[in-house]
């Protein structure tokens, strides 16, 4: 089986380590447009395996994506990344043409694959890539969930004192400020988490994981990549394994939620197939109202794509 990653920038070349370390595929293909860059990467990659002890072989290609023929899932991470002062929706323009043309390439030589997207702004250039593909959007789907979820798990981690493996977590809507953690669905090895965080500790561990993305951005002058690159990873696995695991992933939204005609963070059964099922939880009236903002900012996004006429 093989997977490709296209970008081995940061968080590309993390996903095909992390990817070669889980061991669950043969191949991990690596794309990049720099000439060399790819190549390079995937044989650092791959002399870890005797250090690591796997067997999956990571080759990386200069925009060969003859190389990537017959890839079960792509992982798509090339575009630009933030700089500090740079919102996600900054990235648009050009992100856009990026995705448009790796897809076509992936389609073109790998036509049942599942598309994962990364590059940013996320639930848009998702959303870039459904439009060019042209496939069933249980196969174009986004990963931003996982990552926005796992800082909220660390931070509350971190706070509460415990395992971060204890902490379990839902968080709905689009890759950016207006995501929206839900307290409610949050729980620590079965315990409601408002039982054992304050809800002013809790307010403001919702509002670092919102910023989350950009407290990076600041600290390092470009945006992260482990645990993005991890994510994606994490999802490739729920998708070769066939886990059918329930992760909150950037979907195309067919009136769930009373949405439609939008790519948006919600929880997904993943599986061979990408995404199986959308789960939808009953929201009350707050969460509702926080999510349709989401969506709100989400669809400004796409009209800004949709006006720009990237993708025919
Ligand atoms: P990076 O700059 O380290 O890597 C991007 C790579 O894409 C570069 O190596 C570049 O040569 C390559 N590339 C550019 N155009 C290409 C093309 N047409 N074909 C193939 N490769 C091409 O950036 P990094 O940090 O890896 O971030 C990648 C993207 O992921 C950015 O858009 C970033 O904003 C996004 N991101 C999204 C996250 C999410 O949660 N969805 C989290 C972190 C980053
Ligand atoms: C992140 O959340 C910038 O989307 C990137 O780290």
């Amino acid at each position: 089986m093989k997977v490709t990653v296209v970008g081995a920038g940061n968080v590309g070349a993390t996903c095909a380590d992390v990817l070669a370390q889980k061991d669950i595929v043969n191949e991990v293909v690596l794309v990049d447009i720099k000439p060399n860059f790819a190549e390079g990467k995937a044989l650092d990659i791959w002399q870890t395996a005797p250090i690591n002890l796997y067997d999956t072989r990571t080759i990386g290609v200069t925009n060969d994506y003859s190389r990537t023929a017959g890839s079960e899932v792509v992982v798509i991470t090339s575009g630009l990344p933030r700089k500090p002062g740079m919102t996600r929706d900054d990235l648009i323009a050009t992100n856009a043409g990026i995705v448009k043309s790796v897809t076509e390439n992936v389609i073109k030589y790998s036509p049942d694959a599942k598309i994962i997207v990364v590059s940013n702004p996320l639930d848009v250039m998702t959303y870039c890539a459904y439009l060019t593909a042209k496939v069933n959007s249980s196969k174009v789907f986004g990963m931003a969930g996982i990552l926005d979820t796992a800082r909220y798990r660390a931070f509350l981690a971190t706070e509460i004192g415990c395992s971060p493996k204890d902490i379990q977590a839902v968080l709905m809507g689009g890759h950016g400020d207006t995501m929206v953690p839900l307290p409610r669905y949050t729980t620590v090895a079965g315990i409601p988490v408002t039982e054992l965080v304050a809800k002013d500790k809790l307010d403001a561990i919702i509002q670092r994981a919102k910023t989350g993305g950009g407290e990076i951005v600041n600290l390092l002058g470009t945006s992260a990549w482990y645990a993005p690159g991890a994510a994606a990873a994490q999802m490739v696995e729920a998708i070769v394994r066939d886990q059918k695991r329930i992760y909150p992933v950037c979907a195309w939204l067919n009136g769930e939620y009373g949405l439609k005609d939008i790519y948006l963070g919600v929880p997904v059964i993943l599986g061979k197939n990408g995404i199986e099922k959308i789960i939808e939880l009953q929201l009350n009236a707050e969460e509702k109202e926080l999510l349709n903002a989401s969506a709100k900012a989400v669809k400004e996004v796409m009209d800004v794509l949709d006006n720009m006429k990237v993708v025919a």
